[in-house]
C-alpha cells in the first residue's frame, strides 16, 4: 500500500478515495432501499418452514418460545401480504388467484387457532395439529413461490417489487402493535 501510495500521484490518489466514498455511499443507500418483495418473502417463507419443522421434533425443550417466535414471524407476514402484496396483485388482474391465497390464510388462522387452543402438555395432540398447521403452510408457500411469484414478476418491474418491499416491511411494523395470538 505504501509502494503503491508513492507511485500514485496526489490526484491519482484523490480520485480513488473520492471513488471508494461514492461506493461506500451506495452501499449505505442500497440498504436503506431495502429488499425486493419477492426475495423478502421467500427468505420468510423459509425461515418459517425451519421453524415448523423444529417445532414438529418430540420432546422439544423450549418449545413454547419457539412457538412464539414462529407466531412472530408467520403472522406480521401473513398481515403484512394481505394489506400490500395482495392488494398489488389484485389491481394488475390477479384477483383470482389472490382470492385463493386470502382462503389459505382464513384456513392457517383457523388451524393456528386451535393449535393455540391445545395444551402443550398434551404433547401427542398438540403435535398433531401443529402437523395440520405445518401442512397448510408448506402447501401455501409452494403454491404462492410456483404460481403467484411468476405472475407477480410478469407485472411489476425491478423498482415497484422493491418499494413493495418497502411498504410490506412497514405493514408488519404495525401488525406488530395488535397483539399476536
Ligand atoms: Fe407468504
Amino acid at each position: 500500500m505504501r509502494r503503491l501510495n508513492l507511485w500514485l500521484s496526489s490526484s491519482a490518489r484523490e480520485t480513488i478515495h473520492f471513488y471508494l466514498m461514492w461506493l461506500r455511499e451506495r452501499a449505505i443507500w442500497g440498504v436503506q432501499m431495502g429488499q425486493n418483495i419477492l426475495s423478502l418473502l421467500r427468505q420468510e417463507h423459509a425461515k418459517v418452514v425451519a421453524q415448523l419443522d423444529e417445532l414438529q421434533q418430540q420432546g422439544l425443550r423450549d418449545r413454547k418460545e419457539l412457538f412464539n417466535r414462529m407466531k412472530n414471524n408467520l403472522l406480521p407476514h401473513m398481515a403484512g401480504e394481505e394489506r400490500v402484496f395482495y392488494p398489488e396483485l389484485e389491481g394488475r388482474g390477479l384477483r383470482d388467484l389472490v382470492s385463493g391465497s386470502r382462503e389459505e390464510h382464513t384456513a392457517i388462522r383457523t388451524l393456528m387457532d386451535r393449535l393455540n387452543r391445545t395444551s402443550m402438555d398434551d404433547e401427542e395432540n398438540w403435535l398433531r395439529a401443529m402437523l395440520e398447521v405445518r401442512e397448510a403452510v408448506e402447501s401455501h408457500v409452494e403454491r404462492e413461490e410456483n404460481v403467484v411469484f411468476p405472475e407477480a414478476r410478469k407485472r411489476m418491474d425491478a423498482a415497484l417489487l422493491l418499494q413493495i418491499g418497502n411498504r410490506f416491511e412497514e405493514a408488519k411494523g404495525k401488525a406488530h402493535l395488535v397483539p399476536l395470538r
